[in-house]
């Protein structure tokens, strides 16, 4: 997909990675070359997609700010560097330190930016998909939902060098419905 030296010997953590659209950013990721720490309150869906591509898995509730501050400890033990957060579970790491009280310098080189999923078929949706699914994939231009597939493909390009311009940004990856 991208040229390894995008990606490759870069350590990420994805939250919520045992599962749906995390799992698959850490299988995108892991494809490229990346060490992924696999962050989830399901210990054993965290353990079970580590042990798929040769990661490490740590379990942590993300809406706890201690967890978080455990988390980053464990990638920088288990992988020695953390490169990229994938804040997918929801609720990221900036619990960590009040955003408001970091200081501009120290966000200076950070690239943050949000991917927008449509409506993609994971545990959160399967069973509101299969209740009235026409209703659903009316919505969307490109006639069909998503699969966690479709979306991490561009969680792998923002977390690598090739997005080296892209920063504040929210990108849609949904079908073209919020284009409409
Ligand atoms: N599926 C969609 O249609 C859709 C659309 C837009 C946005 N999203 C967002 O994408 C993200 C992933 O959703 P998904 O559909 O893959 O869901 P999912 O239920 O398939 O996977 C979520 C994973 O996160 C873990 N998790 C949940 N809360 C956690 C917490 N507090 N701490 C640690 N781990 C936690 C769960 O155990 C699970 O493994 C969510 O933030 C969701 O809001 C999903």
């Amino acid at each position: 997909m991208l040229s390894s030296r995008s990606l490759g010997g870069k350590v990420a953590l994805v939250t919520g990675g045992g599962s749906g659209i995390g799992a698959a950013c850490v299988r995108a990721l892991a494809e490229e070359g990346v060490s992924v720490l696999v962050v989830d309150y399901d210990a054993e869906a965290a353990a079970a997609i580590a042990a798929e591509v040769g990661g490490s898995a740590f379990a942590a509730d993300v809406t706890d700010p201690d967890a978080c501050i455990a988390m980053v400890a464990a990638a920088l033990d288990a992988l020695g560097r953390l490169d990229v957060a994938v804040n997918n579970a929801g609720v990221g790491p900036a619990g960590l330190i009040p955003t408001a009280d970091i200081s501009v310098d120290d966000w200076r080189g950070i690239r943050v930016n949000a991917v927008g999923p449509g409506t993609t078929e994971t545990s959160l949706t399967r069973d509101a998909i299969a209740s009235e699914p026409e209703k659903i994939v009316a919505r969307v231009p490109l006639g069909r939902v998503a699969v966690p597939e479709d979306i991490a493909p561009l969680v792998v390009f923002l977390a690598s060098d090739a997005s080296a311009f892209c920063t504040g940004g929210w990108y849609a990856v949904d079908g073209g419905w919020t284009a409409q």
